[in-house]
């Protein structure tokens, strides 16, 4: 990052964590910063490290085969990874099943380099406070990278992938829990706000084709790349959900939702968020 932009952008945090206590009225104009410290990081994303590493990652022979992830196939082809996150979630027929990034390149790091399913799991797929960035994190960052500007383009030609959206959209408007809450009660009007952060309208074209776009990304607030699992599992937390299991079925039909509803936006990943 430039000196100057993380001069720039320290000044505007500053500015931003002045702001969080006062009240109502500072909203308006919390937004704004907020939208502006954004635009000044756009061009340093951390996340850039991310990509870096997962680049060597993916190319690296590793695991208990020893062999690198450049015979893994995402779904347009083998050792294609340009382009990909544009077309998934999406069904494959070697597994029978519908696979979201993550599910997929877990996929090939248990059949191509011999790692086991159950070692990836919340605990070990996102990392902690502090804690460095996971193998899966910098993988995923190099992944989504190799598409960005390309349109997203998530398929509805298999049954199984009308059959993983209609779920998606059952499970998005279902409420239950302690609050009564679905992810359309946090989602699906325009201006909500909770403390100071936009709660995207999720149910329209442009914040969904936004929000689609912009998984993962890097927070600033946690220092840390956040995968789109990730954000299915907080936003399922914040919801007083019970934990979402890493990769679960209706992890991946919330993602196939989002990323149906979100087509021909262009994908932005990793992004950077407050
Ligand atoms: C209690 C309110 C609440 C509920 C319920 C909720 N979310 Fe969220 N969601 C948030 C907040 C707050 C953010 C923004 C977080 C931030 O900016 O740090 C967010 C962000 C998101 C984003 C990223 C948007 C973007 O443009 O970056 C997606 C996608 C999302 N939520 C999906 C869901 C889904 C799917 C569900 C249901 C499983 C859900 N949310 C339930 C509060 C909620």
């Amino acid at each position: 990052m430039k000196k100057t932009t993380y001069l720039a952008s320290m000044a505007l945090l500053g500015a931003l964590s002045s702001m969080a206590w006062q009240p109502v009225l500072a909203q308006k104009s919390s937004a704004d910063a907020i939208a502006e410290y954004r635009a000044a990081l756009q061009d340093g994303n951390p996340a850039d490290l991310n990509t870096v590493r997962g680049e060597v990652l993916w190319k690296t022979a590793r695991g208990p085969n020893n062999v690198s992830l450049e015979q893994c196939d995402l779904g347009v082809g083998v050792g294609k990874v340009k382009g990909a996150v544009t077309k998934l979630p999406r069904y494959f027929t070697d597994t029978k099943r519908v696979m979201d990034v993550e599910s997929r390149l877990v996929h090939c790091m248990v059949t191509l380099q011999g790692f086991k399913a159950d070692e990836f799991t919340t605990k070990t797929a996102f990392s902690g406070e502090g804690q460095r960035a996971t193998v899966i994190e910098d993988l995923v960052a190099y992944i989504y990278d190799e598409s960005r500007d390309m349109p997203i383009s998530v398929p509805q030609g298999h049954a199984a992938e009308k059959a993983s959206y209609a779920r998606g959209k059952k499970i998005f408007f279902f409420k239950g829990g302690p609050y009564d809450f679905s992810c359309a009660s946090c989602h699906s009007q325009d201006d909500k706000r909770i403390r100071l952060q936009d709660l995207p309208n999720l149910t329209k074209p442009e914040p969904a084709k936004a929000a689609f776009a912009q998984w993962p990304a890097y927070r600033v607030s946690q220092g840390a790349l956040r995968t789109m699992q990730w954000r299915m599992y907080d936003c399922f937390r914040q919801q007083r959900f019970p934990e979402m299991t890493y990769l679960s079925p209706t992890s991946v039909d919330l993602i196939t939702f989002l990323g149906v509803n979100a087509k021909d936006g262009k994908m932005a990943a990793p992004a950077i968020k407050r």
